[in-house]
């Protein structure tokens, strides 16, 4: 395609008509210069590909449902999320899609939010990592993604309206950060922007988002388009960088761009850009199709248990209940064993063509008793179910009860008002622990729960919205078929109150105030030493593992060198196995307030009883780096910084320290209302004040001989603004012109 070519040839209608799709899923086309339409379709865990759209916009074709990002970030592995991302794409190949809508990155804030279950983590080093790989998967295959939702969409209630009131550190930190990594290692070919406001301003017309952070620090190329209605002034998103509104505004927006432009309010200029990309993309697109493709949906099935398998985390095995002897008397309890819960609603719903049940998929191990034991249409207790269960589980030696969220407890569009079960499934497992001591309760839920049984039973296996071949990746774990590896990619909190976003969430009318800052998921419970239910990173296997040699490449390091560090993990149990490998790096000493410790390194490994790995690390200055607003970028201090290596968040189990220096230092601006404290970090600084403080004897003496006396008064005067030694002396030499000339040298020699 000449794009140069036909810019110049294409109306300012037709341009404007190009900025916005022609229905819910198509781009326009301009049949006069032989312009295509190409079809999106959501993801991002398996394909929601709408047909039929005349008469029904949401009929969608029979496909495979993956497991939900909320399971696949707990297999803290790269390569299961690109070979996700390949079946996608090779579906999307198949039914000629150009890109995949998604996968979403948001951090999760709250447990609360409804959407969770489509994202990663509350952390962003593991979010970013988990989207970049999907998009690495399924962009292999000639298909796009998009990366979605950019930014701070961290709740549905007033999504379309909330401004989440975020500071820029937190933000960079914690919220763009995913999106940065994914730009950066993924080059997604495009972007969705998010529905709700930042700091007031709508993304979809947020030009420091989608223009200065995105394109011109991020280098972003391709495409940005709104969220599904997203749109609320046009023309300011077309100023900002908005290239595609979807869905169809049926004309009406195209026609103010129109408007706009002949009233010379918006620059040709302008809609050329976005119009450019929307034909870049269409151009790109074609690379992928190919109808030709065979779509073996029962083999990507197949995929879908077995990379469910790897997701699924064991949170609780008390005296090795598992995995379940195939000899023994078991009885599965809970209608989820018989109908998963395996994947959330709104946009990511899949229409599976297969849906395997454990009740079903048990038969490749075990006979098994069943009972349902609750109903999921409402929360009541169903007493003839609940006695039918009872019975079951007194006749059995185990019984594993399926349980969790049902569909309406959580979904797109609205959010959770608190972190409990239904009363009626909380009863069901309390009454069958009373008949029966060897009690696992497997869990299909899309964000964390409070787990008031967790004392009750001997084994917990995590099993979140695991896809459509949950029922069988569950077998696969309780039978031992499968070593559970996951680890919980999110806190689970024992109550909803220990979380940071909890006096602030949902917030009030349309603002919503992250003023939990960076405290987001473990970096709040660490720093306030709160005990939560399972910690961030944790897991179970059926086998166990040993750190030993941790090694760093260096003991002091140049910020611009790379940090490599290798540590050696064992299995030293009985099975093969996976151990994921956690690594967190914690400034010892800062001058800003920093999280204990941040994840910045994972690797998964696989070893067999006996078997030993090295496992190979490599940090860069980011790894160590802060946000300083007062230079707009990342900034490293220089200090000792602890390497800790754990299994978990809270089980570090080898630590090292490396000095790093760096060259860059922070512009010093200091004025007359800076403290003595400020001023007196630096040799420099606090030389030239005590010099003054002598020749004028201003602000009590420095000369005390009584040391606890010298440190009280340094503590105290610490506090002091400069001005305080003019107003503090009766030196007629001391003026502020005098001071302030000073403090100037002062500031001169240190940004020299
Ligand atoms: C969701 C998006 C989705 C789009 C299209 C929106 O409501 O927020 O994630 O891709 O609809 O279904």
């Amino acid at each position: 395609m000449n794009i140069d070519k036909i810019l110049t040839e294409l109306t300012l209608e037709e341009k404007a008509s190009l900025c916005s799709g022609s229905d819910f899923w198509h781009t326009k086309t301009v049949e006069r210069l032989d312009i295509p339409a190409i079809m999106v379709s959501d993801g991002p865990h398996g394909l929601r590909k709408n047909v039929d759209l005349a008469d029904n916009p949401n009929q969608a074709i029979e496909a495979v449902c993956f497991p939900a990002a909320c399971a696949t970030a707990c297999s803290f592995d790269r390569k299961l999320i690109e070979t996700l991302g390949k079946a996608i794409g090779e579906e999307c190949q198949h039914e000629q899609l150009a890109v995949i809508l998604g996968p979403g990155c948001n951090i999760k804030r709250s447990p609360l939010c409804g959407r969770n279950f489509e994202y990663f983590s509350e952390d962003p080093y593991l979010a970013g990592q988990m989207a970049a790989y999907h998009i690495k998967g399924v962009q292999s295959k000639g298909v796009g993604s998009c990366i979605k939702h950019f930014a701070a969409n961290n709740q549905e209630t007033r999504r379309f309206s909330v401004s989440a009131e975020v500071d820029e550190r937190t933000l960079r930190e914690i919220y763009l950060a995913p999106f940065e990594t994914v730009i950066k290692e993924a080059k997604p070919w495009t972007v969705m922007c998010s529905y709700n406001r930042i700091n007031g301003v709508h993304s979809s017309q947020n030009k420091w988002l989608l223009t200065d952070v995105l394109r011109d620090e991020w280098d972003f190329s391709g495409l940005v388009m709104s969220d599904w209605g997203a749109v609320d002034d046009r023309v300011e998103g077309i100023r900002a960088g908005l290239d595609l509104e979807m869905p169809s505004s049926l004309g009406k927006n195209d026609k103010l761009i129109v408007e706009a432009v002949e009233r010379g309010e918006l620059s040709m200029a302008d809609v050329d850009k976005c119009v450019r990309r929307v034909l870049e993309l269409i151009d790109r697109a074609t690379e992928g199709a190919d109808p030709t493709k065979e779509w073996d949906k029962l083999k990507d099935h197949q995929l879908a248990r077995k990379l469910a398998g790897e997701c699924i985390v064991l949170l609780k095995n008390d005296n090795g209940i598992l995995p379940l002897s195939s000899k023994k008397k078991t009885a599965f309890i809970g209608l989820f064993a018989k109908e998963p819960r395996f994947q959330g609603g709104g946009s990511s719903h899949i229409n599976s063509l297969k849906v395997d049940s454990a009740l079903e998929c048990v038969k490749e191990f075990a006979e098994v008793t069943y009972a349902q034991g609750y109903v999921t249409d409402e929360d009541r207790i169903d007493e003839a179910l609940l006695s039918e269960a009872i019975e079951t589980a007194k006749a059995a030696d185990t019984a594993v009860i399926f349980a969790g969220l049902p569909d309406s407890f959580e979904s797109e569009g609205y959010d959770r008002t608190h972190m409990k079960m239904p009363y009626c499934q909380l009863r069901l497992i309390d009454e069958i622990t009373k008949v029966c001591k060897n009690v696992v309760v497997v869990l299909h839920n899309g964000s964390p729960i409070e787990m008031p049984f967790v004392d009750k039973v001997s084994g917990i296996v995590e099993a979140y919205l695991c896809g459509d071949g949950s029922g069988g990746a569950v077998c696969d774990v309780l039978y031992g078929k499968v070593n559970p590896c996951g680890k919980l990619a999110e806190t689970f909190p024992k109550k909803l109150s220990d979380n940071p976003s909890y006096l602030n969430f949902p917030g009030e009318g349309d603002r919503v105030k992250y003023s939990e800052g960076l405290f987001v998921g473990y970096r709040y419970y660490d720093k306030k030493e709160i005990e939560p239910l399972f910690p961030f990173g944790f897991g179970l296997s059926y086998t166990t593992f040993e750190y030993s040699d941790l090694r760093l490449s260096h003991n002091e390091l140049d910020e611009d060198r790379t940090l490599k560090v290798e540590v050696t993990v064992t299995n030293t149990g009985k099975v093969e196995g996976k151990e994921i490998v956690q690594l967190y790096v914690a400034d010892r000493e800062s001058s800003v307030i920093r999280p204990v410790k941040e994840l910045k390194g994972f690797e998964k490994v696989f070893l067999k009883p006996g078997e030993s790995k090295k496992v190979v690390f490599a940090l860069d200055s980011r790894a160590f780096a802060y946000y300083e607003t007062s230079i707009n970028d990342w900034f490293v201090e220089y200090g000792a910084y602890d390497i800790m290596i754990g299994a978990s968040s809270r089980d570090i189990r080898l630590t090292d320290t490396v000095y790093v220096n760096s060259k860059k230092r922070l512009p010093v601006n200091f004025t007359l209302n800076s403290n003595f404290g400020d001023i007196r970090q630096f040799p420099e600084g606090k030389k030239l004040l005590e010099e003054v403080l002598r020749a004028t004897n201003a602000v009590g003496g420095f000369d005390e001989d009584d040391e606890e006396m010298r440190r009280m008064n340094e503590a105290m005067t610490n506090e002091l603004p400069l001005r305080a030694i003019v107003s503090f002396t009766d030196d007629p030499r001391l003026t502020r012109d005098y001071l302030q000339g000073i403090i100037d040298k002062v500031n001169e020699i240190l940004n020299r």
